[in-house]
């Protein structure tokens, strides 16, 4: 269901369980060595997601290692987002001449835990995520709300991997569109600065809700050299079934 929230150019693949064989390469075993099953097995399966996903883009398997500050190291002129949760793992890749960056993220469709919104939302969300939950409740607009902060963080890291801090949950706000699966996340500080000098200053997604996950995936589409290298919007996401 992932492939559903990205464009054509991005190859995914996800699980629902960790019945997958993976055969892990020496580095990837040597990360996990010391881990408990649940994130030995999390890891693995994500793998295994990871090397079909580049399978799928014409890539061999190769070791898919967490690197600086945990984000996973791809092949040179690939760009990519791992996410697990309880019954789910996805890996979704892209050439980076194609997308510049992207951010995946998958959380259960169940409230958060208590005082996590106070601790992830800024003040207009606080206001809007009530609301929408009163509206339509079968979505967790919380839960939703954190997943699209996750997916922030996870596109944006890349294009910023030496800022210390790191960009924190109230340094971006996030819309929703309720009926048309997509949403915006402003930046509230200082974006990060693409290959052409301009800054990024807000980044568009998608979200769905299904088989009791709430999903969201950001993508910034690559323009090319010569013209403005600005975020994709939800028109430039390229539907289509993979
Ligand atoms: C790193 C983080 C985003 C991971 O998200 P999560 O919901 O906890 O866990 P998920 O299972 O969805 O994702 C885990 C994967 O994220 C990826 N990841 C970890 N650190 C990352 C980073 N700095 N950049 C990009 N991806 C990263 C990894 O691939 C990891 O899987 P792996 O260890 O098996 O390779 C989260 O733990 C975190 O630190 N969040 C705080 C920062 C933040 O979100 N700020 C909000 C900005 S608005």
């Amino acid at each position: 269901m992932i492939e559903d929230l990205l464009p054509g150019a991005i190859m995914s693949s996800e699980a629902f369980d960790d019945s997958q064989p993976c055969a892990l390469f020496p580095a990837e075993q040597a990360v996990i060595s010391g881990a408990v099953e649940k994130r030995r097995r999390e890891f693995t399966t994500a793998r295994w997601c990871a090397r079909n996903a580049l399978g799928r883009l014409g890539y061999p398997q190769v070791p898919v290692v967490p690197g600086a500050k945990g984000a996973p190291v791809w092949p040179a002129d690939v760009v990519g987002s791992i996410t697990h949760c309880t019954g789910y793992r996805a890996a979704a890749v892209a050439r980076s001449s194609d997308i510049t960056t992207l951010g995946i993220d998958a959380e259960p469709n169940k409230p958060l835990p208590a005082g996590i919104l106070e601790a992830i939302a800024v003040e207009e969300e606080l206001r809007w995520v009530p609301d929408f939950l009163r509206r339509d409740p079968s979505a967790r607009w919380d839960r939703l709300l954190f997943s699209a902060k996750e997916s922030v963080y996870k596109a944006w890291f890349p294009l910023d991997p030496l800022r210390e801090p790191r960009l924190d949950f109230s340094e971006a706000s996030i819309t929703f569109d309720p009926v048309g699966g997509g949403f915006l996340a402003r930046l509230l500080a200082e974006g990060p600065r693409l290959s052409d000098g301009s800054e990024l200053r807000e980044f568009s997604g998608r979200w769905l809700v299904r088989r009791g996950l709430v999903i969201t995936a950001i993508a910034v589409i690559a323009t090319s050299p010569d013209a403005r290298n600005t975020p994709g919007t939800a028109d430039d996401l390229r539907l289509t079934q993979h």
